[in-house]
Parts: C-alpha cells; structure tokens; sequence
C-alpha cells in the first residue's frame, strides 16, 4: 500500500502514432502536468500495450522516443515526475499474468474498447493482446499503489477494472494494493473530432482532418481549425446537444486560454463563425509552435533522453519490484533461496 506523505499518481499514454493529438493533451497530459508538483507521480510510454497495434520496428522505435520528447516539451519534468518506457520494467507483466488469472473472460469481454475494436477489425484479425490490454493496465496502476489515475473519460471502465482486481485480490489474499481513482476533469475529458463532433479525437480517426496532432506545422492546424464542422445557427454558444461542432471549438479555446466557457462564449458575442475559427486556430497555433519546437530540439540528443529514461525506470523498478514481490508473498509463492 502507498504509506508515503503525498499522494501517488500514475499514468500512461500509447506512442502509436508519430504525433499525440490536442485530445491526448487536454484529456490527460495536462493533468499529469499539473500533478506531478504536489504528488509522487510516475507516467510511462506503455510501448507493451502498443504491440496491439501493427507497426514497423523503425517506426515504433521513433514514436517511443518522439513520445518521450513530447511529454517532455508539454511540461514534464522528469525531476519532480518518474518518466518511464512501460518495456524498461518488467514486473508489469509479471503482475498482469497474476492478474490475468483472476478476471473472468466475461468479465473481460465486455471491455467496450475490446468490443468496439474487435467488431471493426474481425475475430481473425483481433490480437488476444488486445483482449487482456485492460489487465495489462491494472497492472500498470496497482504496481505503483497508485491513489490517482489521470485519463480522459475513455478509460474510464478500464480503471474501473483495475479497481475491481484489486479489491478481489486485497480481499482473498490480504490487503496489498491500494485502490485506485480515476482523476477525470469534467473540461477536456472528452476533446470531439473537428469533422464528426459526436465522436472523440482519435488516434485511428478515420480521416485526420478532424485530428489536431501536437506535432504538425501551423499551417495544417489553421486549415483543420478553419475547415471544422460547425452547426446550424450563427452564434457563439456552448450547447453540447444542439451545437456540438462549436462546443468543441469552445471547450478547446477555454481549456488552452485558462478562461472559463463564459468566459470564451463572451469574447464572441456579436462575432460569427469565420471569427471565431479563426481565433481558436491562433490560440491552438501558439500554444503548439514551441512545444513541437522543443520537443524537436530533444529529439536531437537521444543519448540524453535515453539517459533520462534510464533513471526513471530504475525509480519506478524499485516501487514496482516491491509491490511484485509482496503480491508473489501473498499468493504463496516461494521467493528464490
Ligand atoms: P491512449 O494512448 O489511447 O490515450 C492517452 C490518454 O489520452 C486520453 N484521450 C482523450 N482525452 C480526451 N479526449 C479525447 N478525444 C481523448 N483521446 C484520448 C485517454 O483517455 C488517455 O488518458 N489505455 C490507455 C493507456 C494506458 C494507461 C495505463 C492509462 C496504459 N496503461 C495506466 C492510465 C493508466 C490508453 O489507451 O491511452
């Protein structure tokens, strides 16, 4: 269990695409931002749960690291945070096969992730990876005693889950992890698509037009902004239901500008869509550009991000190596001689 003065937090975000995109920022990395100063918290590139998707060696190793550059240039600071490559401990499988054993397959099978993306795909093509990807990320959290799980409203089951496997575990074997919350904020947990505002922004968006990517130039991001999906009508109202394309724009403006949506609402009174667009674009673009420059100017020194990733996992090796060998104690397992 965390006996320690602050309070833990962890979490963890998939290097599967070359660029996170604003709904990865504002949902979660955000959070883990302005978390890490009051908190003992530890964040990981969970490349284990990004072998679920196909993709070239040399791509995925550049993603690990433009990830890690990424996380960096939005705000991490890997003095006050434990910045971590999931791969680096292993103890994460370890405790998800310990795991795996005891979640049913029912209970497992109705993971609407694994649904959804089991449906599009086929059973042929849906990896088991896939099916045991949520065990995967108890274990990520219960390794850690985490008291805090900073997501966007997506992963909420998934943390529902690993609350679950706790308890189940603390209750037949003796109390040893402590049970976790999900830290969702009510603004950005849910950034839209530019082009369908009834869906999230997603990684595997059908079409990237609806997808702002952290990463991409000025240029493409003022376009996308530009050219988003906005409703009937021709004013500037927060209205989820009725006006879903411009709700979005608004959440994002006041989530990036620190006003409220009153706020951001009042600063179009009077102005039409065309304005407005256009003023979202300039606040997405200036928040972006040095954060994509910074995390290019990373990029450049691998041996020191590599550096910097080595003394994350030997701090998140220690909590996590404690936390495999009471769960093993637990279970009866003979420790080696
Ligand atoms: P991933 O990599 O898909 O997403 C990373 C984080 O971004 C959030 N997110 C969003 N938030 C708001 N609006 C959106 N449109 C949006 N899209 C994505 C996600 O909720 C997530 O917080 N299963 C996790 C990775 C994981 C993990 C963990 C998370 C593995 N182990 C342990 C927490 C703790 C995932 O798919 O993230």
């Amino acid at each position: 269990m965390n006996s320690g003065a602050k309070e833990r937090v962890l979490s963890g975000i998939q290097p599967t695409h070359e660029s996170f995109h604003l709904g990865n920022y504002l949902g979660a990395i955000k959070q883990w931002v302005d978390l890490q100063n009051s908190n003992d918290a530890f964040y990981c590139v969970v490349d284990l749960h990004a072998l679920t998707v196909e993709t070239k060696p040399e791509d995925f190793r550049r993603r690990t690291l433009s990830s890690v550059a990424q996380l960096i240039a939005l705000g991490l600071n890997p003095e006050k945070c434990t910045l971590f490559i999931q791969s680096h401990v292993p103890a994460h499988n370890q405790l998800a096969w310990v795991l795996e054993c005891l979640t049913g397959f029912g209970e497992a099978s109705r993971m609407t992730q694994f649904k959804d993306k089991s449906q599009k795909a086929g059973s042929d093509r849906t990896v088991v990876g896939l099916f045991t990807y949520p065990i995967l990320q108890a274990a990520d959290i219960l390794l850690y005693q985490a008291n805090k799980v900073p997501v966007g409203e997506d992963q909420r089951q998934h943390i529902e889950l690993t609350r679950d496997l706790g308890q189940r575990f603390n209750s037949k074997f003796g109390e040893t992890f402590t049970i976790p919350e999900g830290y969702i904020l009510k603004a950005g947990a849910k950034i839209n698509d530019l082009q369908d505002p009834t869906a999230k922004m997603s990684k595997s968006s059908a079409s990237a037009s609806g997808v702002i990517e952290l990463m991409d130039s000025p240029e493409i991001n003022t376009k996308k902004i530009k050219s988003a999906v906005t409703d009937t009508g021709r004013d500037v109202i927060f209205d989820e239901k009725e006006k879903p394309g411009v709700s979005n724009l608004l959440t994002i403006y006041s989530a990036l500008t620190g006003k409220t949506i009153a706020q951001s609402q009042e600063d179009f009174t009077g102005k039409g869509y065309g304005d407005f667009k256009g003023a979202v674009a300039e606040v997405v673009v200036d928040y972006l550009n040095p954060v994509r420059e910074k995390a290019n100017e990373l990029l450049e020194d691998e041996t020191h991000l590599k550096k910097l990733l080595s003394i994350g996992a030997e701090k998140a090796e220690a909590v996590a190596s404690k936390t495999l060998s009471d769960t093993y104690k637990a279970l009866g397992m003979i420790s080696r001689a």
